[in-house]
């Protein structure tokens, strides 16, 4: 049995939500739901976008499931990944049947440091203008570096490609590189390659294949991140994971998108593919595989697909199409 805290938040997180649930319903994994609040809506009620029950809530489970939160975004989701030092974000670039795709054939995982480099936050004006402080510590990329490996063995990959801009940034993306470097030696078998931010942002375009696992740092990995979210087509698509020592928080990549909300029209794909990488964070790979399988399928039929996706089927049938391919 997990327990697993699910926050459905704002705008259409409540209907995909809710349609996420009723497809892990026909999956063979004991999960416990502990549902919590935060959000706008919340905060119009109580004053509090993100209350301290819900942070607790989200700390005794295993996992969580977040919908989406609208303008009181920074207020939530940003203070829940540092409240639960959720180092890791995991960002899968990954092309699936009947997207509006530029590439069809990718499948690559970007893992981006989640708690300093630029983001941070210590900024301040000063005579000429303003400065912001770059801070890259040896633990957090030593801890960024093992996981990107890690997580690279466990899923079967077979290459790490650190990504830096050393050549200007000598001292910390120096550092950097040379830390990844340090902990590859612990991974004998792994193909190695490091490339300057720039190149790699040009590669995305032009050679996307050539990338299995990236690691690197935060702003980069933001930058990046969107950028292969482009080129696999359609922000209903994809997911992302937030992963720290204890926990581990898994969202769509994208807000609470207003114009569906209370509509039935939002694609709660992106939603049941964070489903997906919870089961894999959970070590259930085989009910993930099982889960995504039946959601490629039902993308590939393109019959019970939401309109972003060229079908008029709404949130629900959706989720219901892929229970029946579960229960099949
Ligand atoms: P958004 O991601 O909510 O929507 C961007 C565009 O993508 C919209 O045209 C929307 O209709 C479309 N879209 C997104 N998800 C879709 C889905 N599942 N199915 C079909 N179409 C979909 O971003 P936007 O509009 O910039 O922001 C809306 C609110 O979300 C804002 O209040 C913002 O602060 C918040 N936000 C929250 C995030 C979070 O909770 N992690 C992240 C980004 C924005
Ligand atoms: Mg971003």
């Amino acid at each position: 049995m997990y327990k697993i805290a699910v926050i459905p938040g704002d705008g259409i997180g409540k209907e995909v939500m809710e349609a996420t649930l009723h497809v892990l319903e026909a999956i063979d994994v004991d999960l416990h739901y502990s549902f919590a609040d935060a959000g706008d809506e919340y905060a119009e009620k109580t004053g509090v976008a993100l209350p301290q029950e819900t942070i607790d809530v989200v700390k005794e489970s295993q996992a969580c499931l977040f919908g989406a939160a609208g303008e009181s975004a920074a207020d939530v989701i940003v203070k829940l990944r540092q409240e639960l030092d959720l180092y890791v974000n995991l960002r899968p670039v990954k092309s699936y049947p009947g997207a509006n795709s530029i590439f069809d054939n990718l499948d690559f995982v970007i893992v981006r440091e989640n708690t300093e480099g630029l983001y941070i936050g210590r900024e301040e004006y000063t005579e000429e203008g303003a400065t912001a402080l770059r801070v890259i510590t040896r633990k957090a990329s030593e801890k960024i570096c093992r996981f990107a490996f890690e997580y690279a063995k466990k899923t079967g990959r077979s290459k790490v490609t650190a990504v830096h801009k050393a050549n200007v940034l000598k001292k910390t993306d120096g550092l950097f590189k040379e830390i990844f470097y340090k902990i590859a030696q612990d991974y004998p078998d792994m193909e190695l390659d490091d490339r300057y931010v720039d190149a790699t942002a040009m590669f995305f375009i032009t050679k996307p294949e050539m990338f299995d696992i990236i690691v690197t740092t935060n702003l980069f990995g933001d930058i990046l991140s969107d950028e292969g979210a482009g080129l696999v087509g359609g922000l209903g698509l994809i997911p992302s994971a937030n992963i720290g020592e204890k926990t581990g928080l898994f969202e769509p990549v994208r807000g609470s998108a207003p114009g569906h909300a209370g509509k039935g029209t939002a694609n709660p794909s992106a939603m049941i593919l964070s489903a997906v990488m919870m089961l894999d964070y959970l070590e259930e790979n085989e009910a993930a595989r099982k889960l995504e399988n039946a959601l490629i399928e039902v993308l590939r039929e393109g019959r019970a697909v939401t309109r972003d996706l060229g079908g008029n089927s709404s949130t629900m049938e959706l989720a219901q199409e892929v229970r029946r391919k579960l229960e099949k």
